[in-house]
């Protein structure tokens, strides 16, 4: 088997994880009698957006809304209801106290002193810290005009004033759910994320490769005509298909030299550690296959199974003759990187004895007539899924 099968690591672009700004603002009052004592200071500090990040916290909603009547009856209905609440009564204090409080739903008025509704909600979706924060608007007249507006400018829903209690109360409920799916599958894109650049972190002599894999990965799947369903989990899988390695001592990882025997087995280990390390991820099932079966050959000489043709996982096998491609036209620290030519001749070598025999030539077709930039940075975030 090619050194390059085995040996390569991983390099992927960090996804930022959410954070919160910080600021103060005097027009801001709190009137939960249920706040704790500290509560708003550790908010501040503590970077946190998800509302099940707090779980046996009552939900904050921030109310901005500069006619003091209609902002008491609000803070009244939504405490009964068991939110906390915060009021501030014009658009600049809302955004202060948005970065500082950390609210889990706005409810923000459209006509207000300082900064209007609309271009609060601007604000906030084009910040990265609350393009998700749930926004409902509220406007005294229900103008088409302002809703279009409301809408357009990022807003997640619309009420008129005067608004029914319960419909006011569901609408909360409603947008409060969404926000939690979006936080669900955010955390578990900050987790694959993380577990990406911790192979990075481990040995990053091949920068860039997994991102690499996952573009060619999906050029090649989308040229079989596999669906957005099909794809998603080929780009976790080429995005993680080495991710064992961080089970794998660095001195292996690194080595400039052939490796032993011994060395070898533990390198062997990395597709089943990787496998167990995906597991608890939320669509794992579809995508642990794809790490735990890279290294399979179709001859079923591979491992760590031993599995032959079509019972190795299409994904794998598409990630495992990207991964051996790449690892081909690479440099490492004991060999130079082979030139295209050499490359596809190997490829087509092993055609039916490692790789998939249908599959090779849809890589070379790929390669010679469209082209393949094997450089190519992959948009990574774009391509974690919604799981
Ligand atoms: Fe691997």
């Amino acid at each position: 088997m090619p050194r390059g099968t085995e040996d390569e690591t991983a390099s992927v672009t960090l996804l930022s994880p959410s954070s919160s700004g910080s600021g103060t603002d005097a027009n801001t009052s709190s009137r939960s009698s249920a706040l704790k004592p500290g509560y708003q200071t550790a908010l501040a500090s503590s970077g946190q957006r998800s509302p099940i990040s707090r779980p046996h916290e009552r939900q904050l909603v921030l109310v901005v809304e500069d006619d003091v009547a209609i902002g008491a009856l609000l803070e009244t209905l939504l405490n009964r209801a068991g939110y906390r609440t915060l009021l501030t009564t014009d658009g600049e204090a809302g955004l202060s106290a948005i970065a500082r409080a950390n609210p889990d739903l706005v409810l923000l008025d459209v006509g207000l002193p300082r900064m209007d509704g609309f271009e609060v909600v601007r604000r906030l979706r084009s910040d990265p810290h609350s393009q998700i924060l749930p926004v409902i608007m509220l406007t005294a007249h229900s103008r088409t005009d302002d809703v279009v507006t409301g809408l357009d400018a990022g807003a997640d829903d619309f009420l008129s004033k005067p608004f029914q209690h319960a419909e006011l109360l569901a609408r909360i409920r409603s947008a409060l759910r969404l926000r939690n799916a979006l936080v669900r599958m955010e955390s578990a894109h900050a987790a694959v994320a993380a577990l990406a650049n911790a192979v990075e972190a481990k040995d990053s002599l091949t920068e860039r490769h997994c991102q690499r894999l996952a573009n060619m990965a999906l050029r090649l799947g989308a040229k079989l005509g596999l669906g957005h369903a099909e794809l998603e989990p080929i780009a976790y899988g080429a995005l993680l298909h080495d991710v064992g390695k961080i089970g794998v001592p660095e001195a292996i990882l690194t080595k400039p030299a052939a490796l032993d025997a011994d060395e070898r087995e533990l390198m062997r280990q990395h597709p089943e550690i990787g496998a167990r390390i995906c597991a608890p991820l939320a669509g794992s099932a579809a995508f642990a296959p794809i790490v735990r079966h890279h290294h399979e050959r179709w001859d079923g000489s591979g491992y760590p199974d031993g599995l032959r043709g079509e019972r190795i996982p299409l994904g794998a096998r598409i990630v495992g003759l990207v991964d051996a491609f790449d690892a081909m036209t690479h440099d490492r620290p004991y060999r130079r990187g082979r030139d295209l030519e050499e490359a596809v001749a190997e490829a087509k070598g092993q055609a039916g004895r490692q790789f998939d025999p249908d599959l090779v030539p849809v890589l070379i077709g790929e390669l010679e007539h469209d082209g393949i930039d094997l450089d190519e940075d992959v948009p990574t975030g774009s391509l974690l899924p919604a799981v």
